[in-house]
């Protein structure tokens, strides 16, 4: 059995592969061991695609980000998709589309194959998976007209989110891009500015069986809040999988990010366009603006502007085009983890849940593309 020490050194390169045996063409047999950084002989194998430790610090950190898309958006299905219950909640994200439910359903459904996929490939490569099992910490939702669901524990907090809605107004802009350093305001400023809950946290905000519109003024804030806040997370993973696809090496793993990476976009086109039918409302500290077309308002709020407005990109020298942003690699995955945070998504959770994101998140920072492969 070849020893491979030194393969889990940050940043080893593609020289510290060969050296160890790992990589190289007719390499001697080594064992399937698995090695602290998930990465096992297996995993080299040119067979099956030899995949570097940069493409596996990639993937565990986006199996991590995908586990915490799957619990919100469990979260979400279980009060507001086609399976749940009628209710005044549930009604309310239907003011923004009837499909709404349906399109729920299906992107929970996404994200947990994204995150079994991902956790699948990498096991098939040899490599650890990413559990976040021991952090499901959190309360959840306290409702108790649906079975279970209260004594259910979560990763992820729903219930005390700061929405960034910059992503509407930087999809907007015909001459500036995060990547050449421009900031963008929120289309709801104040959603970015309080804590308010996208899932009814009780009874009384789900209102069971009531399918009356208008959906009373705070509920309607909820399923609001949830609207943006569907969009705020599927431009997120936009960019990141733009982002990751940048760092890794192994042109089967290119395929993996940009495959799944293009349903995040999906994702996110279908939110961006029901978000700009949130029904204008004020609830306490939280004003919801009519972003719809038909009134006189700039550009950068029009609610049936969704398609990415053509902007810089690379250069202001270079004409404008039509694309996803940000797609800079500098910072993407830690950022992603910030904006998590910002979020409120982990309101509640443990200090060990945060480092181990942190350092999921600093290990894809550091990997990059290995030109020789
Ligand atoms: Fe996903
Ligand atoms: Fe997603």
């Amino acid at each position: 059995m070849l020893k491979v020490e030194g393969i889990n050194k940050k940043n080893a390169n593609r020289r510290s592969f060969l050296k160890n045996g790992i990589a190289a063409a007719g390499a001697v047999t080594v064992g399937a061991g698995m090695m602290s950084s998930g990465l096992s002989a297996l995993g080299a194998d040119r067979e099956h695609g030899g995949i570097t430790e940069g493409d596996v610090a990639v993937l565990r950190y986006l199996a991590a980000i995908e586990l915490i898309e799957t619990d919100l958006w469990q979260q979400y299905n279980e009060l507001g998709g086609q399976n749940a219950p009628d209710s005044a909640y549930k009604t309310g994200l239907q003011q923004l589309d009837g499909d709404m439910p349906q399109y729920i359903a299906d992107n929970t459904d996404d994200e947990m194959t994204h995150e079994t996929f991902i956790n699948a490939y990498l096991t098939s490569k040899g490599a650890k998976p990413v559990s976040l099992d021991p952090f499901r910490n959190l309360e959840g939702s306290q409702v108790t007209e649906i079975s279970g669901l209260a004594s259910k524990k979560r990763l992820t907090n729903l219930m005390q989110l700061s929405v960034d809605t910059s992503w509407w107004t930087r999809y907007r802009s015909d001459n500036q891009n995060p990547d050449l350093g421009d900031t963008f305001p929120n289309a709801v400023p104040t959603l970015a500015a309080g804590k308010f809950p996208a899932i009814p946290r009780n009874n009384a905000e789900l209102g069971i069986g009531v399918k009356i519109v208008p959906v009373a003024n705070h509920v309607q804030a909820i399923a609001n809040t949830a609207g943006f806040h569907f969009a705020f997370i599927e431009q997120g993973g936009t960019s990141l999988y733009a982002a990751m696809a940048q760092k890794v090496t192994n042109l089967e793993v290119l395929r993996v990010v940009l495959s799944i990476g293009g349903t995040e976009i999906m994702h996110f086109q279908t939110w961006h366009d029901k978000a700009g039918n949130a029904i204008p409302l004020t609830d306490g500290s939280l004003v919801f603006p009519d972003l719809t077309a038909d009134i006189p308002q700039p550009e950068s709020l029009q609610s049936n502007l969704i398609m990415p407005e053509p902007t810089v990109f690379l250069s202001k020298k270079l004409p404008v085009c039509s694309i996803i942003r940000p797609t800079a690699t500098k910072g993407a995955a830690m950022g992603v983890v910030n904006d998590f945070i910002k979020d409120g998504l982990f309101i509640g959770q443990t200090p060990d849940f945060l480092a181990f994101l942190h350092d999921l998140a600093n290990e894809a920072d550091e990997a990059e593309r290995e030109l020789e492969r």
